[in-house]
């Protein structure tokens, strides 16, 4: 029996409809950019399985980090003890994130990046007597699958059932450079109100919602103003974090930096799972206090596992290679050549790049998962291309190792699909 027939036997994945769905692919191996099913055929991982896999599968420096780890100390609490990944982790990430964070808190993945990202906002004020109950967030924005990272979230096709039980959410428009200073002035009286605890945000890049860019300055107004009402400024770089933006993290294209920030996919480059939280010191310290109850009594069995901080403490290394910086710097140059050619094409609309990742929508309706967005899945598998359309939104976040030619599949993948919708009948 194949894999496809045992799983579907005990197996309920996620985003997925199995009344509808069909039978998930078997995977038995993946290496660099190439990911192999249990048929024999092989295709690029064209979103580096989904923004993790950066430095390519199966790398055999994180392997070798890995089998270390695990032959000196696999798990041990985290509460009353530390360990050598985890001290060595926290001090590689400080060193690369933006120079006002100063402490990092262990979770298990994104969405409990975020997740403690909005308790420590909202114990925050608590500690210092105030009761803010509101978050601010973009339009259109994701940040998980927890309840409070839900309530951020914004896209409706995840949140239905849940939404009455949501942390109350002002939400506004991510700024575009022709905002005029009545975008501020909204924004600026929205954060006055006093009781708004934090700004939850994906900088620069909102991924879920279809790789859509806003503008950086604009973001950095918008910083400025709630630091000024002291509404804390949480990023989360779960997607952007890493390199895919070009820099090691997209809050580096800001001019204020965020109080809180967070990490996960990448940080242990698709190898194991691992959340982090990171914050400046003057949150850290409103949590200090003779009172027990002001520290942040949140935990996660998994906090700081000692074989993912030892892989995620030998990606950053990877990370500020010349191999992977130039890897990058190729990918980049490769999407904007592409991105001439895109900008030509009828059925192509706003075109856009930074850094690795590429996307754009075809001028044709369609339903996030419905018909034809299936159809252009299958037909980009078909041709060795694993991507994952939103929509009408076409997307690339490739491994930074990946060569021209296999960039070049990427693309010919791309080219074909659109011809293939010019003149399809399917909708
Ligand atoms: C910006 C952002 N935040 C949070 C998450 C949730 O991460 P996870 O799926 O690891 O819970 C995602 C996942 O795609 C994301 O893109």
């Amino acid at each position: 029996m194949s894999l496809a027939q045992r799983d579907r036997d005990h197996i309920w994945h996620p985003l997925t409809q199995h009344q509808t769905a069909a039978s998930p692919l078997g995977i038995v191996k993946a290496k660099g950019v190439w990911l192999y099913d249990e048929q024999g055929s092989k295709y690029i991982d064209a979103i580096s399985s989904w923004y993790t896999a950066v430095y390519g599968h199966c790398h055999p420096t994180l392997i070798q980090a890995a089998q270390n780890q695990a032959a000196q100390l696999d798990q041990v609490v985290f509460t009353g003890f530390t360990h050598e990944p985890a001290v060595q982790l926290a001090e590689k990430l400080i060193g690369i994130l933006p120079s006002n964070q100063s402490k990092v808190f262990f979770n298990d993945n994104g969405s409990t990046a975020v997740e403690a990202a909005i308790k420590m906002a909202l114990q925050y004020h608590d500690n210092k007597g105030q009761k803010r109950k509101k978050l601010l967030a973009f339009s259109n924005g994701f940040h998980g699958d927890t309840l409070a990272a839900m309530s951020a979230s914004n896209l409706s096709v995840y949140n239905g059932p849940f939404e009455e039980h949501f942390i109350e959410v002002i939400r506004i428009a991510p700024p575009q450079k022709e905002d005029a200073s009545d975008y501020f002035e909204q924004a600026s009286e929205i954060v006055a109100s006093g009781d708004i605890a934090a700004f939850v945000f994906e900088p620069v890049v909102q991924g879920a919602a279809g790789m859509k860019f806003h503008d950086a300055e604009g973001l950095s107004e918008l910083l400025r103003i709630c630091q000024k009402h002291d509404v804390l400024c949480i990023a989360d770089e779960v997607m952007t974090g890493f390199g895919k933006t070009g820099r090691h993290f997209a809050s580096e294209y800001l001019s204020e930096s965020p109080d809180i920030i967070c990490l996960s996919k990448a940080l242990t480059a698709g190898m194991l799972p691992m959340g982090i939280t990171s914050c400046t010191q003057q949150v850290f310290d409103a949590f200090l206090d003779n009172n027990v109850a002001k520290g942040f009594f949140h935990a996660h069995t998994y906090s700081a596992n000692p074989l993912a901080c030892a892989v995620a403490s030998k990606a950053i290394d990877l990370l500020q290679t010349d191999e992977i910086q130039e890897g990058i710097k190729r990918v980049r140059q490769s999407h904007e050549a592409f991105l001439k050619e895109l900008e030509s094409h009828s059925l192509v609309s706003n075109p856009r790049t930074l850094g690795v990742i590429l996307a754009f929508e075809v001028n044709i309706a369609m339903e996030r998962y419905g018909n034809l967005r299936q159809h252009m899945y299958d037909f980009l598998m078909e041709r060795g291309c694993y991507l994952r359309p939103l929509g009408n939104t076409l997307y690339l976040v490739p491994p930074y190792v990946i060569s021209s030619e296999e960039l070049e599949q990427l693309y010919d993948g791309l080219r074909a699909v659109i011809d293939f919708l010019a003149t399809s009948k399917i909708s």
